[in-house]
């Protein structure tokens, strides 16, 4: 990158939100990161602490990828899987020939660089987080401009038992820009949980982003503190985005990854987010 605030990631921290931030600097390769920190990447994750690398040791085809944008809008493309991209270049109305439908060619590039970038990336989650023993994951692959998200808290189907890695890329030419507020047990400490809230910590979180959060994907910005993160081209992060809330302000390019763990590979089980109402005795 030439303009050298872009190498950097830039935090405007809100006192009145914890300071949960890990910045690491720039290691030459994955391995070296992990010899570094060694068991702390699994530490940070599960304790909610949002880990920033900058400049991190992947090269993409940069030239080629930022040819391609998925189209913006109520017909537009959020995310592609990795798997969805790499199936084969049918004539039909299967979603890459769609978008490619002008130049397959660029398509077909696309499709390889996709798969070739996705084995590094998971590549690295593995060598980041080897007790998870890591042998998969889906990938998103999100080409398109994101914007103005309210404030919120993942959820994911049913009352899922596995212990879900999350980690964020971005690989475009200008940062990725976050809001990012209170980790759910903050949050819910204000809360009274009496019975009809339930005991499924997934139904929490619908319900905190709800109120906490505002209006997702609509113009109501969210009202409580939140720190802002311009994610720099090239950086990765790690956050658990079911314990901490977040949203996006603005973003184009970015891959995002999430891994299903046994929660048993975990440092410390008992900090599977499915066993959060046990734990907060509720
Ligand atoms: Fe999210």
């Amino acid at each position: 990158m030439n303009c050298s605030w872009l190498n950097s990631t830039q935090i405007i921290k809100d006192p009145n939100v914890e300071d949960y931030f890990i910045r690491l600097d720039p290691e030459s390769s994955f391995a070296d990161y992990h010899k570094k920190h060694g068991d702390d990447f699994a530490k940070w994750y599960e304790t909610g602490r949002v880990v920033i690398m900058d400049q991190v040791p992947i090269d993409p085809n940069y030239d080629l990828l930022w040819k391609v944008t998925y189209p913006y809008g109520d017909r537009g493309l959020k995310k592609i899987s990795a798997d969805a991209i790499s199936a084969p270049f049918k004539n039909s109305k299967d979603v890459l020939s769609w978008l490619f439908k002008k130049d397959e060619t660029l398509g077909r590039k696309y499709q390889r660089e996709v798969s070739r970038v996705s084995k590094i990336l998971l590549n690295a989650a593995a060598t980041l987080f080897p007790r998870y023993r890591l042998t998969g994951g889906k990938l998103s692959w999100r080409f398109a401009v994101t914007h103005t998200e309210g404030l919120h808290f993942d959820v994911y189907g049913g009352n899922d038992p596995a212990h879900i890695l999350r980690i964020f890329f971005n690989i475009d030419s200008f940062p990725r820009i976050w809001c990012l507020g209170d980790r759910s047990e903050t949050v819910l400490a204000d809360y009274d949980i009496d019975r009809t809230w339930g005991r499924n910590p997934q139904a929490w979180n619908k319900r905190l982003s709800k109120e906490h959060g505002g209006d997702t994907f609509g113009f109501q910005p969210s009202s409580s503190p939140q720190h802002i993160v311009l994610f720099a081209p090239g950086s990765m992060w790690i956050a658990h985005s079911q314990y901490v809330s977040h949203g996006p302000i603005f973003g184009r390019r970015m891959v995002g990854m999430s891994i299903s763990v046994d929660p048993k590979l975990m440092l410390n089980p008992e900090l599977v987010f499915s066993n959060m109402p046990t734990r907060l005795g509720r």
